[in-house]
């Protein structure tokens, strides 16, 4: 028996949770987060992965994988410019993480991100075509 979301096993996904290993509630969690707010939480693997508010306050479909293509540093959303910066060498990914500017040679990997029945924020494999590039996702 395993609890629904408790693991990383395959295909079963993992729950997100905050920096304090929180299992974060989606109800919550919109509530203190305005629309296109792209904070961090832990994901698969202990990734730190962005959960995006879409504009009519919802949580996207999809996440972010915060860890920089080129290095491998986590790569801070920057509000004002409406792009993630990557602090180290400057990389550059536009809001729904698509790389615009090197060195960094791909976008940062997604994931799927859904509320589950319980209010929690479940993410998985994204193994669909990547929506930013019309390509096979390069991260499976
Ligand atoms: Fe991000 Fe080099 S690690 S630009």
């Amino acid at each position: 028996f395993i609890p629904a979301g408790s693991g990383g096993g395959a295909g079963g996904g993992i729950i997100a949770k905050d920096a304090l290993g929180n299992d974060i509630k989606a109800a919550e969690y919109l509530q203190t987060h305005p629309p296109g707010d792209r904070s961090l939480a832990q994901g698969p693997k202990g990734d730190p992965t962005y959960i995006v508010i879409t504009e009519d306050v919802q949580i996207a479909e999809y996440g972010l994988n915060a860890v920089c293509t080129h290095l491998g540093c986590v790569v801070p959303w920057n509000a004002s410019e409406n792009k993630f910066i990557c602090p180290c060498h400057g990389s550059q990914y536009d809001k729904a993480g698509k790389v615009v500017r090197g060195p960094a040679p791909l976008s940062l990997a997604l994931v799927k991100a859904q509320v589950t029945e319980d209010d929690k924020v479940l993410f998985t494999t994204w193994s669909d075509t990547d929506f930013r590039t019309g390509q096979n996702p390069w991260w499976t």
